[in-house]
């Protein structure tokens, strides 16, 4: 018998569900009713439940059968049995269930979560965080997605507060002292989607979508930072109802903003649960790149209404047609909205990313064998979202976005309130576009790695070959086997040749190793991978790239970023001298996107990680010399026609140019700038100026912002603070910091992220790694499930051999496993950047010389 699948003898089709949580106890009871249906008869009934005590188990059936049984836990598999003394006949039962449980401090199941009000003092609220497998936390249950069933449930709760659950409220009454609030049924769905939240919380009014009311739920006092959040809410409910093709599936939708959250958000139906920085913000003092957040995990949450709610993965190796969907889903939303975003220039930021870590030999396909529930929390990494959504896009621009569309209206029909899986979405994608989509996806889906496309120039005819493309030629010893170099893709490549004033565009289905093309006469430029949407790398040779770069302008936006982006892999990888790159980055003093400036300024953060210090000055010049022509162009006042875009460059560039290019002109006028009137600063500047009085802070500098992150009025502001607290240069400073990770002075949904951030500067990193090796257990003990992973990939900015050599033995001495790959690959990242210091150190410092 598998431990980690439940036996299918009695499957669940409702839950009737009170619960009733205590605030000044930590604790809750609860009550069940679950309607079941026996296939064959048992005298046994397993189910899903962890750190409960289930006092009472009784069950029932029409035929006036009643029989007692009794529970026993078994902690290492998460499941309750209970046993009977007789055996149930097959038919519909009734199992009743008494239980109790704790309000956790781990976010995870049914938790509690503080805030302090104006005066300082501290108030509690209960929320939920059930995926992937935590319902079982909260209530006895079935707790895997391809159990579906309705739930109805009742909070009985302190008269002074309010519940918000997935449905509308049916019923309030007043009852032993409690407020008894019963809520409506949902749709069938999966228990990991069930959600509540008990507190003293305020909302918004309801925006009308067609009949659905949309709110936004906050603490008191934050309900001036919600429109913003509401709006694209809206925007985007009304958006998927078009594009699905199907009504909303829940009877109202609302969002909540809870102070203490282990992720970014959660798409329970109906009632979406948000950390405070997703949701909430002050439209007009926020940064492009902060407002751009709120709005992409609203829709991205919104999205799953339908893929993810409505129909859902049959079990957690199909986590990607869920997020990778959703990821995708929040792109084309956020685009209709603001088109002006130009979001899917900036996604190839997120593409990069998966292609960085697709990378490696430790990678893993999007979908990928998952038994414990450890393994199905592995897979919410990049794969999964990024590269998922990657390959959806390729895949939909491949088959054209109505044929796409049609097949996911399709797929969404046939399988709505039931589960699927990625031949079912294979299905219905072919019938729509009458292609045999698993030969050309499941190449992408089912196996690792992605494909370098090289392009040469044969007389006229232009040679492009195919190879995976990984950043080492070997994985490091004691990994995973070798990546498959004979592995072959099947992929769509689109060209553009420019030659003098016009431009043909080629298409072609690359599946072999090579494939030729005639080119016509001239010095045409040659874009491979035109447009961007490819998930693969593209390396040109000789004449090529020359050509490109003399083109520059003609080259949009995002092929201008995978110019630069992939340049910089290939450099990594060795296939191409460092020197060639850096003086490609010479090329771009004209550049405007913020974009194709964050590619660049990425590479410039990883060689400070591996420069020897005494070349660091040096490094610093080069910075300055490549932002220096772009930010001089801006200036540093935002002039009233400039969009949105340019106004974040600008903040972009102030950022680094104050700190890694460490330019004291900059920093003496961010100090000037920062000491005048707020108002007076674009909301895009003033977190770049934050950073750069940070780096260039002392102690009293310190104390500000200390105070200013505890005092902070929106989440924006708070984040800025905290993050600054760990942009600071002293040894003592940053020691503080570390040591508030742990005090209790940071929230725990936060100091992973900025020990993360510690560990990933040159400043901080050996200091912050002392300190996570003292303190692992504490943080363990501590943190919430996912963030040790989080916050342990930062060990990727350890780029000095004796720090690496230790890396290692740490994690070996500790047998420290952080689920999946994760920590294999952050492993193998840490060799890449060795390997390039050792390769190319030489290089590098020959090439710095110049600067000064
Ligand atoms: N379903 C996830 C939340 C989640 C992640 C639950 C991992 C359990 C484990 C949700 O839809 C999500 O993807 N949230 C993202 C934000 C989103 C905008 C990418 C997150 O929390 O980071
Ligand atoms: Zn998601």
């Amino acid at each position: 018998m598998d431990p980690y699948r439940l036996p299918r003898h009695a499957v669940p089709s409702r839950y009737d569900l009170r619960l009733e949580p205590d605030l000044t106890t930590l604790t809750f009871r609860g009550e069940e009713t679950v309607a079941l249906t026996v296939a064959e008869p048992t005298a046994e009934i397993v189910l899903n439940a962890v750190e409960l005590v289930i006092s009472e188990a009784t069950i029932e059936n029409d035929r006036g059968e009643a029989l007692r049984g009794r529970a026993s836990m078994d902690e290492a598999t998460e499941r309750c049995r209970i046993d009977f003394p007789s055996p149930l006949a097959p038919g519909a039962w009734r199992l009743r269930l008494t239980f109790t449980g704790i309000l956790n401090d781990k976010l995870r199941g049914f938790y509690r979560s503080s805030y302090k009000d104006a005066t300082g003092a501290v108030h509690l609220l209960a929320a939920t965080q059930f995926e992937a497998t935590d319902a079982r936390r909260a209530f006895p249950c079935w707790d895997e997605p391809a159990f579906k069933a309705v739930f109805a449930v009742t909070l009985a709760i302190d008269p002074a507060l309010t519940a918000v659950s997935n449905t509308r409220i049916l019923d309030a009454r007043l009852e032993d002292g409690r407020r008894v609030i019963s809520f409506a049924d949902t749709i069938t769905m999966s228990t990991y989607l069930v959600a509540f939240v008990v507190g003293e919380l305020e909302a918004t009014e309801p925006v009308l979508v067609g009949s659905t009311a949309v709110r936004v739920w906050c603490v008191p006092g934050k309900r001036q930072l919600a429109p913003f959040g509401q709006e694209i809410a809206a925007a985007s409910l009304r958006f998927f109802e078009d594009y699905y093709g199907l009504p909303y599936p829940g009877d109202k939708l609302d969002l909540l903003a809870i102070p203490d959250f282990a992720m970014g958000a959660m798409e329970n139906l109906g009632a979406i649960t948000c950390r405070e920085t997703a949701l909430l913000v002050d439209a007009g003092a926020a940064s492009h790149t902060e407002l751009e957040r709120v709005a992409d995990v609203v829709a991205h949450e919104n999205a799953h209404m339908w893929f993810g709610d409505l129909v859902t993965m049959s079990w957690w190796n199909g986590i990607w047609l869920n997020e990778a969907f959703a990821t995708f889903m929040e792109m084309l939303a956020v685009d209709a909205w603001k088109p002006e975003w130009r979001r899917w220039t900036t996604f190839g930021v997120s593409r990069a990313a998966a292609l960085s870590v697709d990378g490696l030999h430790a990678t893993r396909p999007i979908e990928f064998p998952v038994k414990a529930p450890r393994e199905a929390d592995a897979m919410f990494d990049v794969l999964t979202y990024e590269k998922g959504a990657s390959v959806l896009r390729m895949l939909e621009q491949y088959l054209g976005p109505e044929v796409f569309r049609d097949g996911v209206r399709d797929y969404l029909r046939r399988h709505a309130y039931a589960n699927a899986d990625t031949g079912d979405l294979w299905q219905a994608l072919g019938e729509a576009s009458r292609q045999p989509i698993p030969e050309v996806m499941d190449g992408w889906i089912f196996k690792p790695g992605y494909p370098l496309v090289s392009a040469r120039l044969e007389g006229r005819e232009l040679v492009l070959s195919q190879r995976r493309f990984t950043y080492l030629p070997e994985p490091p010893p004691g990994a995973t086997a070798p990546a498959d170099p004979g592995q072959r893709w099947r992929g769509p490549v689109q060209l553009r040749v420019n030659a003098g004033g016009s431009a043909s565009a080629e298409r072609l289905l690359l599946s072999d190793a090579e494939a030729r093309l005639p080119l016509p006469a001239g010095n045409g430029a040659v874009i491979v991978n035109e447009g961007g949407h490819g998930f693969y790398r593209v390396r040109y040779e000789g004449e090529l790239l020359e050509r490109l770069l003399r083109r520059l302008p003609e080259l949009a936006p995002i092929e201008r970023f995978n110019l630069v982006n992939d340049a910089w892999a290939v450099a990594v990888a060795g296939l191409a001298p460092l020197a060639e790159y850096l003086d490609l980055t010479a090329r771009f003093g004209d550049e405007r996107d913020r974009n194709v400036w964050s590619a660049l300024l990425g590479s410039f953060h990883v060689l400070n990680r591996i420069v020897e210090p005494a070349d660091r000055p040096r490094l610093a010049a080069l910075v300055r010399d490549r932002a220096a022509r772009a930010f001089a162009a801006l200036g540093w006042t935002a002039r009233p026609e400039e969009d949105e875009l340019t106004r974040q460059l600008r903040g972009d560039l102030a950022r680094v140019l104050g700190t890694l290019g460490d330019d004291h002109a900059i920093q003496d006028r961010a100090a000037a700038l920062y000491a005048g009137s707020a108002d007076a600063v674009d909301p895009n500047v003033l977190p770049a100026l934050i950073a750069v009085l940070a780096h260039a802070g002392d102690g009293a500098r310190y104390a500000e912002f200390l105070g200013r992150f505890k005092s902070a009025s929106t989440p924006q502001e708070e984040q800025r603070y905290l993050y600054a607290l760990a942009g600071f240069r002293s040894r003592e400073l940053l020691g503080q910091t570390l040591a508030r990770t742990i005090n209790g002075e940071i929230r725990t949904q936060d100091a992973p992220f900025v020990t993360r951030a510690l560990l990933m500067s040159v400043d901080g990193r050996e200091l912050a790694w002392a300190f996570v090796k003292a303190n692992w257990d504490t943080m363990d003990r501590q943190y919430p499930k996912h963030s040790l992973r989080r916050m342990a990939e930062g060990v990727t900015g350890l780029a000095t051999p004796e720090l690496e050599r230790d890396v290692r033995a740490f994690f070996t001495e500790r047998k420290i496993d952080l689920g999946g790959k994760a920590l294999e690959q952050f492993l193998e990242q840490l060799r890449v950047a060795i390997t390039l210091r050792t390769r190319e150190g030489a290089a590098l410092s020959k090439y710095l010389a110049g600067f000064a």
